[in-house]
This record gives C-alpha cells, sequence and structure tokens, in this order.
C-alpha cells in the first residue's frame, strides 16, 4: 500500500516538473522568435517601414505587432499620398496606421512633409514664395495638430542635401530660398510641442564627406541660431559589398551628441547585387551587425528602423536595378538566418 502510494506520488511529482517543463519551453520558444521583446526591455526603438495593406493582412498585422516597437508608413504621408490636392486630406490611411500602432503600444514615426520627390502636382507647380509658405505650414500645421502628440518623431525636410553639399534644387528652394528649412522646423514646433523634429537624409552618415559635413553644418547654426530641431536621420541604404565605415560613422554620431541632439537610423536595408551568395550574405550580416552594434553603443542612437521587412514588397529591386534580398524576412514572410542574429544582439546587450 504505501509503495504504492510513493510510486503515485513520484509519478505525479515527475509529470508536474514535464509539466512544467514544457510550459517553460513554450514561453522560451516564443521569446527566442520574438525581437520585439527584447528590443522594448533595451528601450530600443527597432521599427520598419509599412504599407497600408500591411495592417489589412491579419498574418502580416501580427507580425509586426510581434517583432516591432516603432512603425512609419513608407509612402501615405508624403504630399503625394497625403494632400493629393489643396483640399482633400487623405486621412483615412494614416488614422489606421496610428490606431493600430497604438493598440500595439507600438510608437509613430512621422515620414515626411517637406521634400522634392513624391509632392502632388500641386505642390510641384507652386511658383511663387507666398503661394509655397500657405501650402507649407498649412500641411505641417494641419496634420501635427491633428495627431498631437501621438507621433513621437517626424522627418520634417527630407533629402535636402546635394551630394557637393549645397542645398538641392526642388519646389522649396526655388520658391521660398533656403530658409525653408527654419521655416518648416519653426512652423513644426509650434503645432506640436513634444514631437521630436528630425533632419533626414542618405549619404550624410560618415563624417568627412561633403554631404555629411554641410548637413552637420547647417543643422550646428540651427541648433546655434536656436530653431527648434531635436535629432538628425541618418537612413543607412547600404550595399552588402561595401564595409560599414566605423570609424567615420561614429564620429559623426558623437558630434550631434555633442549639439545635444540625437541621431535615428530611419530606413536601414542592406542589399546585395544578385545572385544572392553565402559570401555576399555574410558581407551584408557584417553591415547590419556593424550598423545595430553602433546603435546600441552610441546613447544618442535612439531608433534603428528597417525600410521593409519582407522582401516580397521590397522598394529595392524597382530602384536599384540588379539588386535584392535586402531585408530580415524573406518574400514568404519567414525570418531569415540574419533575423536571429540581430536578435542575439539585441538580447546579449
Ligand atoms: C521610397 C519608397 O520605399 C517607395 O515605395 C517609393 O516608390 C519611393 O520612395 N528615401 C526616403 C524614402 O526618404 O521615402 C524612400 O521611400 C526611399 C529613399
Amino acid at each position: 500500500m504505501k509503495a504504492k502510494k510513493s510510486i503515485l506520488r513520484i509519478t505525479k511529482i515527475l509529470f508536474s516538473t514535464a509539466l512544467a517543463i514544457v510550459f517553460a519551453l513554450s514561453i522560451f520558444g516564443c521569446v527566442e522568435k520574438n525581437i520585439r521583446r527584447y528590443a522594448d526591455a533595451k528601450k530600443l526603438d527597432f521599427g520598419v517601414a509599412v504599407r497600408p495593406s500591411d495592417m489589412l493582412y491579419p498574418e502580416r498585422a501580427e507580425l509586426l505587432a510581434d517583432h516591432f516597437n516603432i512603425l512609419v508608413a513608407e509612402n501615405t504621408m508624403k504630399m503625394q499620398y497625403l494632400r493629393p490636392n489643396p483640399t482633400f486630406w487623405n486621412w483615412s490611411d494614416i488614422d489606421q496606421l496610428i490606431n493600430f500602432a497604438e493598440e500595439h503600444k507600438m510608437k509613430i514615426k512621422g515620414h515626411t512633409f517637406i521634400w522634392h520627390s513624391q509632392n502632388s502636382g500641386f505642390v510641384s507647380s507652386l511658383n511663387t514664395r507666398e503661394d509655397a509658405l500657405k501650402v507649407l505650414r498649412e500641411t505641417i500645421t494641419e496634420t501635427l495638430t491633428r495627431y498631437k502628440g501621438r507621433i513621437a518623431e517626424y522627418d520634417i525636410c527630407n533629402e535636402i542635401f546635394e551630394e557637393n553639399g549645397t542645398l538641392r534644387d526642388s519646389v522649396w528652394m526655388r520658391t521660398i530660398g533656403p530658409e525653408y528649412v527654419d521655416i518648416a522646423f519653426q512652423t513644426a514646433r509650434e503645432a506640436d510641442p513634444s514631437v521630436k523634429l528630425l533632419l533626414n537624409d542618405y549619404n550624410n552618415e560618415y563624417a568627412g564627406t561633403a554631404k555629411a559635413d554641410a548637413f552637420y553644418n547647417l543643422v550646428k547654426s540651427m541648433v546655434e541660431r536656436g530653431i527648434p530641431i531635436d535629432g538628425v536621420g541618418f537612413q543607412m541604404h547600404m550595399i552588402a559589398k561595401d564595409p560599414i565605415k566605423e570609424a567615420a560613422l561614429i564620429a559623426n554620431i558623437r558630434r550631434f551628441n555633442d549639439l545635444g541632439l540625437t541621431v535615428s537610423f530611419t530606413e536601414v536595408d542592406v542589399r546585395i547585387q544578385m545572385p544572392v551568395t553565402p559570401e555576399k550574405e555574410a558581407e551584408q550580416e557584417a553591415a547590419y551587425k556593424t550598423l545595430l552594434r553602433i546603435a546600441m553603443e552610441e546613447p544618442n542612437v535612439k531608433s534603428f528602423i528597417l525600410w521593409g521587412y519582407t522582401d516580397l514588397q521590397s522598394w529595392i529591386p524597382a530602384t536599384f536595378g540588379g539588386y535584392g534580398s535586402a531585408h530580415l524576412f524573406d518574400d514568404k514572410f519567414q525570418p531569415k538566418p540574419l533575423y536571429y542574429t540581430l536578435m542575439d544582439m539585441i538580447k546579449a546587450k
């Protein structure tokens, strides 16, 4: 009788231990697939650019909410979509995006008002200073007032420099002149006192190049003149075979830190010249790892945002002929080994 009871007790203990192990493994397994938990814990803004359709397919929406904690609209907040004509405002896609983000406790990054590209026809054909100022002010004020307190950071102006460091020719430059940048930032600050205001560009990440230095000098002068600006964006559209120039990148990040400004990696992708080979993937992994390591090590780098998550709807092949496979998920929405490498880095930090 006694022997029977103790066998029963041992069996019970074994059974509950096994159950506990299975339970722990399932939670552990879940955590292991989810980069966002680690990013949240480390207070790293780890995000991605999305399209309206992403929120319409439940499996894509779930993937986004599982893996990222900040979202940016890949296109819908650009003039072309936001305000296709002077009287029509296309809020619905933006509302849907912001509601989705809030529901899943994600932040939103705004992108972008003042740019030379993807403008609506009426913006491209502005030809007086007065009309251009009116459109600039109305668009920024209307949008930031509508979403006051709900957008974490905003690329107020985008890609305003040429490679040689001069200000790019654009409708804003032609009609208003170089002070359009100051005016855009001042207008944004008046409309929303808490949103972080960024100046965003590409090929501005390495100190010592004409463009990066001109970009830095303008931002420094804005700070000195009291123009409201909180940070800068380095887009970081990189090529796998070009190793990241760490020293020049870090020097650049630190000089913005000295100005009291944050740096966001705003549009990260590392493209491969097709076809993909294991060697090229290794180069790509090295580039992503270096960027993420630097982002986590430099105290004023606040966000690491990917320009797309799946190769299926990548902007890369259409823009850079012959290149592809730039993202963390394949064209079937499955995480690549690269995804796990980056997750391990965030987890270990
Ligand atoms: C790109 C989008 O990804 C494409 O879908 C669109 O056709 C063109 O614009 N720098 C930027 C982004 O600031 O807005 C661009 O996005 C990519 C380069």
